[in-house]
């Protein structure tokens, strides 16, 4: 049978709510239970089990690792958002603002233990191979976030030296939870190695549209501070472009506004938009995410897979064209 979004998000949902979370010291799962129900798209799930189900109609064993991408890409977000000094995720305060610094850091650490135990019911040689695309991929992210904080202090950084910053943190997720759905659904290595490379292509888009929606989204809507980017001195996709197109005296302007640290919040949020706004990066941002998606669209053709199975994934792909969420 082939799933739909809605029935594949359905069964992450339930998994997740299924957690079997001990009883002792509830103040560590609070925090855990707090950010896994504020909800989310739930992509890595569904694409992890959207992979899977591309080869086999069987895919109960992969909703757990499934649900295992998910509670690890929840704890990366715990984290990320210390770091980004973020207040609000999902429409609701973030962790260490609603609870404490130390909590979010350790219901964090703990979340990343519990997606690691989504993985121990597999058999040994399964467990094997897809605990080590999970691993590799947890590691990965952690380098791409470094890379992200580096960034904050240099001032100009390049396209390339972004986009290797985003396949790390965050397209290498879309892409591991792509290959071990494959896996699990018993896919050769060529076709786990296309998918892999969609995942990337799909993460790519979905990371400088993510940076576009942090300047141009409806906050109520997209659950998220807007302007965090500009306030704390991200390398986005739309500075980098900016950068590279400002010449004269709305690039000095643009340096000076990102190095000053003390500069009203608000008004450096509105500057530096208007900058943008004068480059036409909103624009330019669009469509560079656009190539990768039509790059991830024309890259599944190359999967040895009857079509109809494919029309989920690509629908999906196509989905996340001018997502505004
Ligand atoms: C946020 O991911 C972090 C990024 C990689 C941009 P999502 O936009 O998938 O967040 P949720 O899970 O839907 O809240
Ligand atoms: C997401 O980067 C990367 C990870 C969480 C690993 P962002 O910092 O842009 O994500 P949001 O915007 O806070 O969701
Ligand atoms: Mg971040
Ligand atoms: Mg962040
Ligand atoms: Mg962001």
């Amino acid at each position: 049978m082939l799933y739909t979004y809605q029935q594949l998000k359905d069964l992450s949902e339930k998994a997740l709510g299924n957690l079997n979370l001990p009883d002792e010291a509830p103040a560590l799962f609070e925090p855990v239970r707090y950010i896994i129900s504020a909800g989310g798209k739930r992509l890595r799930p569904v694409l992890t089990l959207m992979a899977c189900n591309l080869f086999t109609d069987k895919i109960d064993h992969a909703v757990l690792p499934a649900a295992g991408f998910e509670i690890f890409h929840n704890f990366t977000l715990v984290h990320d958002d210390i770091m980004d000094n973020a207040p609000v995720r999902r429409n609701l305060p973030t962790v260490h603002v609603k609870w404490n610094l130390n909590q979010a850091v350790l219901s964090g650490d703990v979340m990343a233990f519990i997606a690691n135990q989504c993985f121990c019911h597999l058999p040994p040689e399964q467990f094997h191979a897809a605990f080590k695309i999970y691993n590799q991929t947890a590691m990965e992210v952690c380098l791409g976030q470094q890379l992200d904080m580096d960034f904050e202090k240099l001032l100009t950084v390049s396209e390339t030296e972004y986009l290797r910053m985003v396949e790390l943190k965050t397209a290498v997720l879309l892409s591991g939870c792509l290959r071990t759905g494959a896996l699990l659904g018993g896919a050769g290595q060529k076709e786990i190695g296309i998918l892999g490379n969609i995942g990337i292509s799909l993460g790519l888009a979905f990371q400088i549209q993510d940076d576009l929606l942090d300047v141009y989204s409806d906050p109520g809507k997209f659950g998220k501070a807007r302007g965090g980017d500009i306030i704390s001195g991200k390398k986005t996709y739309l500075l980098v472009k900016a950068m590279e197109l400002a010449t004269g005296k709305m690039l000095k302007t643009l340096q000076l506004l990102i190095n000053d640290r003390n500069h009203d919040p608000e008004d450096k949020i509105r500057r530096v938009t208007e900058i943008y706004d004068s480059l036409g990066i909103k624009s330019l941002t669009e469509k560079k995410a656009e190539e990768y998606i039509s790059s991830a669209i024309q890259n599944l053709e190359e999967l040895n897979v009857s079509y109809p199975r494919k029309s989920e994934i690509k629908a999906f792909a196509g989905s996340l064209s001018g997502r505004s969420i």
